[in-house]
């Protein structure tokens, strides 16, 4: 089996990872670059400010897009560019940025993927509180109108809200991301405004004609690591508290049970108006899988109280994730069976691991990530055999990056980037992805390139009992 006609091959990424020139022609600061600026936050001291100058390098990076075969382009808008206050007067000479990117995306014969927020709020926003503010949620439906004005001619593809979860775990709750607070009690408001806000997106964008609106989800199956209640309790936490809470409230129109268990106190009454408002028709979801986690309780571990155990015989990546790509078929199946068959996109899904620091002959080995790509691939493949509506598969990254607070320590790109000299030069696995995109993925092999820890597990038990058999017919 091969995957559909029409399958859309792509590969993402965002506005403050790869652009640089965060203050460019106008722009307004946002809370990454206020945040990458104070000492100490980022590894290396990683500002953003020139990142892969992507800002200035554009038409470069669209033909290399090309020469990778790419179909489509999934990239994001620094709202900061379009809105340097974040409401009010649009600042024309940021929308030309993405203006000219749409044209030459269009030129190259490469359809845009649009994000609208990728995590960098207009700093001027966060001194009005930010996502704890309810207001923000007209702030997003006002920015997309803006960005639909000048794009939604070409532009078919719009995405709200990347990943509303790290927004509020990673900017509120735990704080490694920007705008740092660690304030459990914070994420309960956040998680609705960011709900509010793709509602209030959503339905602005559709006044405005735009026909294809999603939300790009985080998702991580938890899986129990024993059967003992206390384990399976806190892996039920950990799901409602990642996977479940935006999907049901915009599908069913309510929070996962557990949340008040999770939040605590903070956790308030929500008004029926709001929930009325949240429940949307969502054109498709978009699909980040990077990971699965296998889930013990932990008290200590707030606000889920749910801690991943590492899982021993098995890869993980430079980010320490857990390589496992067969639950990512589940996951796609898990999706439509309780959100319904709505369309979805992989909207991300890729590695980091460890890359030779230098180019070596013009080449950049890097047999992991193509092994990775492999199996992840297989399994989008085996989700859409069970009747899952994949359209398509966008690879986390384009280009190695600047990976948050991580700095550009970890590489995630199918085209190296030299940080010094800002060369680009695709690795092994963009010359592969190339042939899985040509081919429609008819090239890839069925067998799976890592073993997955059963497979591990079962071999070395095989090895053992032979080793005694030997051991005993030699005594
Ligand atoms: C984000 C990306 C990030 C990637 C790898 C996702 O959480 O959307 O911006 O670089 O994962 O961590």
């Amino acid at each position: 089996m091969s995957f559909p006609d029409g399958f859309l091959w792509g590969a993402a990424t965002s506005a403050f990872q790869i652009e640089g020139s965060p203050l460019a022609d106008g722009a307004g600061p946002s809370i990454w670059q206020r945040f990458a600026r104070t000492p100490g936050l980022t590894v290396g001291g990683e500002t953003g400010d020139v990142a892969c100058d992507h800002y200035h390098r554009m038409p470069e990076d669209v033909a290399l897009m090309q020469r990778l075969g790419l179909q489509a382009y999934r990239f994001s808008v620094n709202w900061g560019r379009v809105l340097p206050d974040g409401t009010g007067a649009v600042n024309g000479p940021g929308l030309d940025f993405y203006d000219r990117l749409v044209d030459r995306l269009a030129e190259a014969g490469i359809e845009p993927m649009l994000t609208l927020y990728h995590w960098d709020l207009p700093a001027a926003l966060d001194d009005r509180g930010g996502w704890l503010n309810r207001d923000v949620a007209d702030w997003l439906a006002d920015y997309a109108r803006a960005v639909h004005a000048r794009l939604g001619d070409r532009v078919s593809r719009w995405i709200t809200l990347n990943e509303p979860w790290v927004v509020m775990d990673g900017g509120y709750v735990r704080g490694g991301l920007a705008p740092g607070h660690r304030v459990h009690a914070e994420g309960a408001m956040v998680a609705h405004h960011l709900l509010l806000a793709h509602a209030r997106a959503t339905a602005a964008l559709r006044a405005e004609g735009a026909g294809n609106v999603g939300i790009a989800v985080n998702l991580e199956p938890k899986v129990a690591a024993t059967d003992k209640p206390e384990d399976v309790a806190a892996t039920a936490r950990a799901d409602a508290y990642m996977n479940r809470i935006f999907l049901d409230p915009i599908v069913h129109g309510r929070y996962p049970e557990e949340l008040p268990e999770v939040f605590g106190a903070s956790w308030p009454t929500f008004a029926d108006a709001d929930l009325d408002e949240i429940r949307t028709e969502t054109d498709f979801f978009g699909i980040n899988y990077y990971t699965r986690a296998v889930c013990v309780d932990d008290p200590d571990d707030a606000p889920e109280r749910a801690r991943r155990v590492r899982q021993p015989r098995h890869p993980y990546t430079e980010m320490g994730w857990e390589v496992y790509a067969p639950a990512f078929r589940d996951l796609m199946v898990w999706v439509r069976d309780r959100y319904g068959d709505i369309p979805q996109y992989v909207t991300e899904n890729g590695a980091s691991f460890y890359d030779p620091p230098q180019v070596v002959g013009g080449e950049v080995s890097d047999p992991m990530r193509i092994a990775y790509l492999h199996d992840h691939l297989l399994a989008v493949r085996d989700a859409i055999a069970a009747g899952v509506d994949v359209r398509g598969y966008f690879a986390w990254s384009l280009l190695d990056n600047v990976e948050w607070s991580q700095g550009t320590t970890k590489r995630f790109g199918l085209v190296h980037v030299d940080f010094e000299t800002l060369a680009r030069t695709p690795k092994q696995s963009a010359a592969f992805y190339r042939e899985v995109i040509d081919s429609n993925g008819a090239c890839l092999a069925d067998a799976p390139r890592i073993p997955t820890t059963e497979a591990v597990v079962a071999s070395a038990h095989q090895t053992a009992s032979s080793l005694q058999e030997a051991a005993s017919s030699n005594a």
